[in-house]
């Protein structure tokens, strides 16, 4: 039952078989080889960007099933996010991810102690559901949804679709402290509604508390200069202000300079939290 990135990911985990974070192995649904085969023929023919019409039913299953595998994205952040564990102390945190697919940074983050929501379109809800299951990351029963009382369990796993983000976002459980976010940009398509998704929440847990001042963390591999370009813009539209995080603050193992970076995402205003 349990799987490994390890084969999708070069590199040597050492001794362990399994891809770990604070020691603990982090297991995953098994996908048939089958299913991964579909994907990558897919991917093939979309990562580039826009290649028909925006939204059409085609391109929306396509991108639904990236959701089966494990991009390389999500162990560089949740690799990231262990390797900062000082500076970045998610201990009781409220964290929301987006496009969680296997759920692997949102795990890592409950791993670390924060109190996880994961989202991702409908379709990828059960799979995420058995993953956190399997990782025995589910609050006990009756326990009170305070965070520091869930602290490192994921307490929902909820749909949440950018497309059509009024419909979602007002039943999360706001405010955040960090919304976490691996390869969420692969077609140029999504970059807008993803954008203004991140924006939505952020404003939201300002609003329900002005002194939240959340944090988003999204690490994007470049696919076209295009692409990188339209993010940066949406940012800036949507009010939003980046910093790239230095290489040398991700886990030597797990980055890839000059193809994966990390962005350090907050409402263009005056921030000082970590
Ligand atoms: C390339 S995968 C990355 C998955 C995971 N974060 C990782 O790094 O392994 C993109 C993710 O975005 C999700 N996604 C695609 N379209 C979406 C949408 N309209 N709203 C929310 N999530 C979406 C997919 O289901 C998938 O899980």
């Amino acid at each position: 039952m349990g799987a490994s990135p390890k084969d999708i990911y070069s590199v040597d985990y050492g001794a362990h078989p399994y891809f770990r974070i604070a020691g603990r192995p982090i297991f995953l649904q098994q996908v048939t080889a089958n299913a991964l085969d579909t994907i990558e023929a897919e991917q093939s023919g979309t990562a580039e960007g826009d290649k028909g019409d925006a939204g059409s039913e085609v391109q929306v299953e396509h991108t639904e099933r990236t959701s089966l595998v494990v991009w390389d994205c999500s162990l560089v952040l949740a690799k990231y996010l262990e390797y900062q564990r000082q500076a970045i102390p998610l201990h009781a945190k409220r964290v929301l991810e987006l496009g969680s697919g296997q759920g692997i940074v949102g795990i890592a983050a409950a791993l670390l102690g924060a109190q996880v929501t994961l989202t991702d379109v409908a379709f990828a809800i059960p799979a995420l559901t058995s993953v956190v299951r399997l990782n025995n990351l589910s609050p006990v029963p009756g326990s009170r949804l305070a965070p520091s009382d869930t602290a490192g369990c994921v307490t929902h796993v909820r749909p949440l679709d950018w497309l059509h983000r009024d419909d979602f976002i007002h039943s999360l459980e706001s405010p955040f402290d960090y919304i976490l976010a691996s390869d969420v940009v692969w077609v140029d398509w999504l970059i807008e509604p993803l954008v203004a998704t991140i924006a939505d929440i952020l404003q939201q847990s300002h609003i329900l508390d002005a002194d939240v001042h959340t944090v988003a963390y999204l690490c994007h591999q470049t696919r076209s200069t295009r692409g990188d370009e339209r993010l940066f813009k949406q940012l800036e539209l949507h009010g939003l202000t980046y910093q790239t995080v230095d290489f040398n603050s991700m886990e030597p193992t797990f980055r890839k300079p000059g193809l994966i970076n990390i962005f350090r995402v907050t409402r263009a205003i005056a921030d000082k939290s970590p």
